[in-house]
C-alpha cells in the first residue's frame, strides 16, 4: 500500500502529459479515473499508456505482468460525478486559464472539501487559479517534466493560499511515485523553467551577434559544463515557438528584461523555423 495518505486519484486531461501522469500514478498501485472531454482524445491517452508500458516490456523495464495491471488500475471518463471521492485531482488540460479554472471549477463541487487539486500548468500562476476555486487552500502546483515516466524531478508549487500541509502531502505522494519532488514558489517559470528560459535567451542573442557558430556554441557547453545537450539542439527539441511563448509570458508577468525574447525568435518563428517539429532549427534541417 502507498505510504501517502492520497491513494484515490483523478486525471484531467488524457494528453501528452495527463496519460503520462496517469500511467506514473497507476505504477505506484493507486487506481486512477481520467477526464476528458470526449471520447476520441480517451481512447488516444489509452493507446499512448499502452505504447509506453508495450516499450518498457520489450526492454526489459516491467514484466507482461505489471504491463497488465497498471493498465487495469486506469478507468477513462467524460463524466465529471465519476471522481466523487478522490483524494487528489491532478490537472492536465490545455494551457489556458479559463479551460482549467471552468474545468477545476466543477470538479470542486464533486470531490470531497478535503480534495488537493494540483494543476500541472508550465506557465499560468497556481496563485491565480487557485483565486478563483472556492477552497484555494487546498490547491497547488504538481509540474511534472515531459515524458512523465521517465522523467525523475516533480517542482511542488505553492501557491500564496496553499496551506503548509498541502505541500507536504503532495511531497510525500510525489517520493511515493518513486519521483524527486522540489518544492518551489509560485513564480512565472517555478525553478528549471525560470533559470533555463534566460540562460537560453542570451545564448541565442550571442548566437545572433556571431560569437560561434551553432555547433560549436552546443559543443563548448556540453563538452565545457558536462551539459548532455547543448542549448540550441535543446531549443529546437522544445520548439522554437513554445520557447518564445513562454519567456515572451514570463516577461508580461515581471517586465525582467532577463525573460525579453531575442527578436531573432520572432524572426525564426515567423520564418517557420521551430526546430525538430518543423524541420528546421538552430541546429539546420531534420527530417520531419
Ligand atoms: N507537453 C509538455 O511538455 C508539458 C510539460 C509540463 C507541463 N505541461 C502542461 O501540462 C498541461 C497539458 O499539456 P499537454 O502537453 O498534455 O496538452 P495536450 O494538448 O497534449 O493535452 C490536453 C488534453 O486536455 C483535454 N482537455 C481539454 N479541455 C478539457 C476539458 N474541459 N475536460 C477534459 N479534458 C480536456 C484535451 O482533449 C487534451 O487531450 C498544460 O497545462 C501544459 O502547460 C506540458
Amino acid at each position: 500500500m502507498p505510504d501517502s495518505d492520497l491513494a484515490r486519484v483523478a486525471v484531467l486531461g488524457f494528453g501528452t502529459m495527463g496519460s503520462g501522469i496517469a500511467q506514473v500514478v497507476a505504477a505506484s498501485g493507486r487506481d486512477v479515473v481520467v477526464l476528458e472531454s470526449e471520447a476520441e482524445p480517451l481512447g488516444r491517452g489509452t493507446r499512448s499508456v499502452e505504447q509506453m508500458l508495450d516499450g518498457g516490456v520489450r526492454r526489459g523495464k516491467l514484466t507482461e505482468a505489471e504491463r497488465d495491471s497498471t493498465l487495469a488500475r486506469i478507468r477513462g471518463t467524460t463524466d465529471v460525478s465519476a471522481l466523487a471521492g478522490v483524494d487528489l485531482v491532478i490537472e492536465a488540460v490545455t494551457e489556458r486559464q479559463d479551460v482549467k479554472v471552468d474545468l477545476l471549477g466543477a470538479v470542486a463541487d464533486v470531490v470531497g472539501d478535503d480534495a488537493v487539486l494540483a494543476t500541472n500548468t508550465s506557465a499560468l500562476s497556481v496563485t491565480d487559479i487557485a483565486a478563483h476555486l472556492p477552497r484555494p487552500e487546498r490547491v497547488a502546483g504538481l509540474h511534472f517534466f515531459n515524458p512523465a515516466p521517465v522523467m525523475r524531478l516533480v517542482e511542488v508549487v505553492r501557491a500564496l493560499q496553499t496551506e503548509p500541509d498541502v505541500v507536504t502531502r503532495l511531497v510525500a505522494f510525489v517520493e511515493d511515485l518513486g519521483k524527486d519532488p522540489v518544492e518551489v514558489k509560485d513564480r512565472p517559470g517555478f525553478l528549471v523553467n525560470r533559470l533555463l528560459m534566460p540562460y537560453l535567451n542570451d545564448v541565442v542573442a550571442e548566437y545572433d551577434d556571431d560569437l560561434a557558430s551553432a555547433e560549436d556554441i552546443d559543443t563548448a557547453l556540453e563538452l565545457g559544463l558536462g551539459y548532455r545537450l547543448g542549448p540550441l539542439a535543446l531549443l529546437d527539441l522544445i520548439g522554437i515557438d513554445v520557447h518564445r511563448h513562454a519567456t515572451q509570458s514570463a516577461y508580461d508577468a515581471t517586465l525582467d528584461p532577463q525573460f525579453a525574447p531575442p527578436p531573432l525568435l520572432a524572426q525564426m518563428v515567423a520564418a517557420g523555423y521551430l526546430g525538430r517539429k518543423s524541420g528546421r532549427g538552430f541546429r539546420g534541417k531534420y527530417e520531419k
